[in-house]
């Protein structure tokens, strides 16, 4: 595994290797690395010839008061779990080197950004497009991979890899969860032990969801409140949103006819968890 530090040698080692005639799959990630994380790689390198995985945790998509500083790092672990798991190109740029100073250009995706987690995290989309812009332009990949736990990142991903002509394959691949349904998350790790408990509420919630909706439940409002006093009951838990809305554009529904995505943001103690499930509409 070549570890790279600087965004030039990356994108000569990338140029070099497609001329070569290999196809390159890129896991963008922030680190502190996951079975969920492996789970991409090990996809990307079922599916491409060289697997590059970039590990920055990026300023850019952080609120001035969210955990930037706190995000939790292990470089050395990550660096193992990478070799353990055969990755070819581990990339660790600096923030020097992708926000140099001077910096102005950022990228946003209209219509998605602002919805769900964008309302609260106003800038945050803005900061994710925008680093994954500029490592597609730095590493070139032919095949980026994302987890559905990040639904509406995804989403905002393909839309900007289509609008931006990138022609970079996006995959995205099922949420990974621990044994009781919590979705794995580095952000699980400021958990507690009480917290981690009080964490189930979410698949419970959603869990709720899809048996009232498979059951013939077509009012969103009722879900909601159900899902609601489920959360409730958890004492220190916050819910920041229920969303129940078309997974195509993110619009809300309020009488479930096709597809629907029911997306969660719930506060336990002073850490923000999100989640979602896709339930399909011809299944039910
Ligand atoms: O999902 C993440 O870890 C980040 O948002 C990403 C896609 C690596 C961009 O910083």
């Amino acid at each position: 595994m070549k570890v790279i530090e600087k965004t030039a040698e990356i994108s000569a080692c990338s140029r070099e290797l497609h001329l070569r005639g290999e196809a390159i799959g890129l896991v963008p990630t922030m680190g502190f690395l996951h079975d969920g994380h492996l789970s991409l790689i090990r996809e990307s390198k079922r599916i491409t010839g060289k697997t590059a995985v970039s590990i920055f945790v990026n300023p850019a998509q952080f609120g001035p008061k969210e955990d930037y500083h706190r995000y939790p790092r292990d470089i050395e672990g990550d660096a193992k779990k990478c070799r353990e798991t055969e990755v070819d190109l581990l990339f660790l740029p600096s923030v020097e080197d992708i926000y140099p100073e001077g910096h102005r250009t950022y990228v946003d995706v209209e219509g998605l950004n602002d919805k769900l987690c964008g309302r609260s995290r106003p800038k945050h989309f803005r900061g994710v497009a925008t680093i994954v812009t500029k490592l597609f332009n730095i590493i070139m990949p032919d095949k980026a991979f994302f987890g559905q736990k990040d639904y509406q990142q995804a989403m905002i991903i393909k839309r900007l890899a289509t609008d931006l002509n990138f022609g970079v394959d996006i995959i995205v691949m099922p949420t990974i969860r621990e044994a009781d349904g919590l979705a794995m998350s580095s952000r699980n790790s400021y958990l507690n032990s009480n917290e981690r408990v009080a964490a189930r509420i979410l698949y419970r919630s959603l869990m709720l969801a899809e048996d009232m909706i498979r059951s013939g439940e077509v009012t969103s409002g009722e879900v909601r409140a159900k899902m609601e006093g489920l959360i409730a009951g958890e004492g220190s838990s916050k819910i920041e949103y229920i969303s129940i809305s078309d997974p195509g554009n993110l619009e809300d529904i309020e009488t479930i006819a096709g597809d629907v995505l029911v997306a969660i943001a719930v506060w336990i103690g002073k850490t923000r968890l999100i989640d979602n499930i896709i339930i399909k509409g011809d299944k039910r």
